[in-house]
């Protein structure tokens, strides 16, 4: 990405940080969806994962806890975001660092078990992609697995014609033929794929590309994918953050918040 794109990509997900607060505190169902298609489809033995794109940090976490015998680094554009991870979320197992994704000069030493990448594929621009397949290239060890969850084009075709201001930056349209592109240029097979109804009917699909399918027990032995309870990311929220940077504590936002947080997981 051109220096002045990257400053206006870096500028805008550090004024994201509100938006993903209240994602953890209400538990957004389109992240959510995502976190446990991931866990229930990272192999047990996975030693370790990198979540692109990891915002504020709450998937990164989610994994570390599930994946305890993994080491879990969440890397992210924003220097906001990356500070706000740290303070929220922290474990043994679990590191973040900031990274520009589409850097020539993206690097990160060893090859990961799994790479994870939530709502964060269709905001690398499309003249990126084939550098960014190439640092995925690198970074999957040779019998990984890459993880996306993505909006589909309906719903980005949606979005423009209905709610142009809930798009980003870079916000690029990405179809099943982008991921078998991308299983390609991996060396590896789509093993899944598939549209999921979280808001609008098939607004948003799961895909897993695997450099050596298995077959073997899914996720943590089997275990069915769990996340921090409401209840819990509340507290972690309140005690974590001052009530300056958190938005329950916005009068606009205390009512809606009190409602939605009792009636959302
Ligand atoms: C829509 S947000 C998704 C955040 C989080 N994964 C979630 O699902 O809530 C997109 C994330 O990708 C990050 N991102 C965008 N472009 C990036 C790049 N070139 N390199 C690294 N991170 C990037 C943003 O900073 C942001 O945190």
């Amino acid at each position: 990405m051109q220096q002045e794109q990257r400053e206006i990509v870096e500028a805008f997900y550090d004024g994201f940080q509100q938006q993903l607060i209240k994602d953890y505190l209400l538990g957004n169902p389109r992240i959510v969806a995502a976190i446990r298609f991931m866990q229930e489809h990272i192999r047990a033995e996975c030693t370790s994962i990198l979540d692109i794109g990891c915002g504020m940090g709450w998937s990164s976490y989610e994994f570390a806890r599930f994946f305890p015998g993994a080491a879990v680094l969440g890397v992210d554009i924003s220097s906001g975001l990356i500070r706000l991870a740290g303070r929220m979320f922290s474990g043994a197992n679990l590191a973040y660092t900031k990274e520009d994704v589409t850097s020539a000069s993206f690097s990160l030493g060893q090859p990961f078990d799994a790479i994870t990448l939530i709502d964060v594929y269709e905001h690398i621009p499309v003249s990126e992609r084939s550098g960014f397949h190439h640092h995925l290239n690198r970074l999957l060890s040779s019998d990984g697995q890459l993880l996306i969850a993505t909006p589909t084009p309906l719903h980005q075709q949606w979005l423009r014609e209905h709610a142009p201001e809930g798009l980003q930056p870079v916000d690029e349209d990405v179809t099943l033929e982008d991921m078998q592109a991308l299983a390609l240029a991996l060396g590896g097979q789509l093993t899944v794929y598939h549209y999921h109804s979280i808001w609008n009917t098939n607004d948003y699909f799961h895909a897993l590309i695997e450099r050596q399918p298995k077959y073997q027990k899914l996720g943590r032995a089997g275990k069915p994918a769990r996340l921090t309870p409401k209840f819990w990311r509340l507290l972690r929220t309140l005690r974590r953050l001052s009530w300056r940077n958190n938005p329950i504590f916005e009068p606009d936002n205390l009512k809606y918040f009190l409602k939605t947080f009792f009636s959302t997981q």
